[in-house]
């Protein structure tokens, strides 16, 4: 059981400055359990908090885990240069509560990114020494050959690595495409592995990190949805 006063609660969930958010309350757009509240003083339960604001509901959530399925075009950076940033396709709440990207795609990987305001959370699922499989589908510009797919799971040395990065699995799924796992977070790993191994990849989609995939989660591109606690428990290795 914790309380805030109701100013400190709609700033901690992303509805803006101190000052704006006691402008709301007393302005009266914002209600509990369906009782307009004027006063930002007032002291707030926050376990199982519904807040209404401006008419629409707020389920209270002291941290955020966010699964977005990311379409190509959108940068993960915090300052994008060339292309919008993957916040702008969540509410404006998560930009103010400091919403981040857990590791990143490039501008033109598609699929499954994990976005939270959990700093340790996002430190641990980015950490080396995690060995979470990450599932990608890669698109090939020349035919994928038997040589591809053993070199990919020998272990091939990339430029600036200490040692041969291999992949975990590596299936071939048709004539220009397959479907490898890894366990490390490399800058550009799979494309780089790829060159690495006399190909190139034309286009890269992750579908799945640990034991969490898009298709369960039911996501269209652009799409997004809240990860509760046992969809949290399918990201550990
Ligand atoms: N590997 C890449 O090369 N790019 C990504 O976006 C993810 C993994």
């Amino acid at each position: 059981m914790s309380k805030l006063s109701l100013d400190r609660v709609l700033q901690s969930q992303g509805f803006g400055t101190r000052k704006y958010c006691r402008a709301l309350i007393e302005d009266g757009d914002v209600a509990i359990h369906g009782e307009v509240h004027d006063n930002y003083k007032t002291a707030v339960e926050t376990d199982g908090l519904v807040l209404t604001v401006f008419d629409e509901e707020w389920v209270y959530r002291e941290r955020v885990y966010i699964a977005l399925y990311k379409p190509a075009n959108f940068e993960c950076s915090r300052k994008p240069s060339h292309h919008p940033g993957v916040l702008t396709l969540l509410p404006e709440q998560f930009t103010w509560r400091e919403v981040q990207p857990v590791g990143r795609l490039d501008h033109d990987t598609t699929g499954l990114l994990l976005m939270s305001d959990d700093g340790p959370f996002i430190h641990a699922q980015s950490s080396p020494k995690r060995h979470v499989p990450k599932v990608y589908q890669a698109t090939t510009q020349e035919p994928v050959t038997q040589a591809l797919v053993d070199q990919l799971l020998a272990g091939v040395q990339l430029i600036d690595e200490p040692a041969p990065l291999a992949a975990v699995s590596c299936i071939q799924r048709g004539e220009h495409l397959l479907e490898i796992v890894l366990e490390q977070g490399k800058y550009h790993q799979v494309k780089r592995m790829l060159a690495a191994a006399g190909n190139h990849c034309s286009a890269l989609h992750r579908s799945q990190i640990g034991g969490l995939t898009l298709e369960a989660l039911g996501l269209k591109e652009g799409e997004w949805c809240f990860l509760e606690q046992a969809q949290l428990d399918l990201l550990v290795s």
